[in-house]
């Protein structure tokens, strides 16, 4: 996948720029998560601790997750037990499963931005996505205990995977032709009703708001 040309830029910069979009990056989990973003990078988040990456222009796709129970060297070099992204702390690239995912994309013909949260990677920490700015206010939550209750075929170190990164197949992942939710997506569901659940579960799941606004992100909401 070829991102755009995106420029990140120092808070303070960014206010001189009329499209300036800024994702506010919060850890209220009790645990240390090492926070994704592509593109963006990554940084280590303490309990309590931000991260604020800004763009000057809106990326067309962005991704966000956390990565949980990493060990990286000086260099940056290390791995993680879910989120993975490559071995590196800086990410570059996507996070292997299980990870809860924000997704956030601009539809430059109709001027749009949308945005959701995934359990298409599968769920390791709970998250929510909230726009802060433009008069947009809907938030978006996934904040059950997934991985607690999640069903015996789909448990993974440290979260849930999602059926279709288990059995990698045409109902779970959609192929070709129809696709319906089943009954392993009915878990999320019915736990995450904001998120998407399976590949096709767009009408419930996707949010919109005016091109340009600002987000919020946080692990462990409640
Ligand atoms: C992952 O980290 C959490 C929180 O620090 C800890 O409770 C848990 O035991 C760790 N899990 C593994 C498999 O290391
Ligand atoms: C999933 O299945 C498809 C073909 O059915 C295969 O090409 C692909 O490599 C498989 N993916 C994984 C992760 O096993
Ligand atoms: C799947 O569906 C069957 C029949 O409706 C049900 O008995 C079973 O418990 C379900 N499994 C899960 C994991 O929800």
């Amino acid at each position: 996948m070829n991102f755009p040309t995106y420029v990140v830029v120092l808070l303070p910069l960014l206010f001189l720029h009329a499209h300036a979009i800024i994702f506010n990056i919060q850890n209220n989990c009790a645990y240390t998560v090492w926070a994704a973003a592509v593109p963006g990078g990554g940084r280590r988040l303490d309990r309590g601790q931000t991260w604020t990456i800004g763009f000057s222009n809106g990326p067309k796709l962005a991704k966000i997750w956390a990565r949980t129970n990493c060990t990286f060297d000086a260099s940056g070099r290390g791995s993680c037990l879910t989120g993975d992204c490559n071995g590196q702390l800086q990410c570059e690239s996507n996070g292997s499963p299980p990870h809860t995912l924000a997704e956030y994309g601009l539809n430059s013909f109709g001027h749009k931005d949308y945005y959701y949260l995934s359990v298409l990677e599968g769920f390791n920490v709970p998250m929510e996505f909230r726009p802060t700015t433009n008069g947009c206010t809907r938030p978006i939550r996934c904040a059950a205990d997934i991985t607690g209750q999640c069903p015996d075929e789909l448990k993974a170190p440290g979260g849930c995977n999602n059926p279709c990164t288990v059995y990698n197949t045409t109902e779970y992942c959609c192929g070709a032709g129809r696709c319906r939710p089943t009954n392993l997506s009915r878990f999320f569901k019915a736990r995450c009703r904001d998120a998407f659940t399976y590949p096709e579960d767009d009408p419930t799941s996707t949010f919109i708001c005016p091109e340009g606004t600002s987000y919020r992100v946080t692990f462990c909401p409640n």
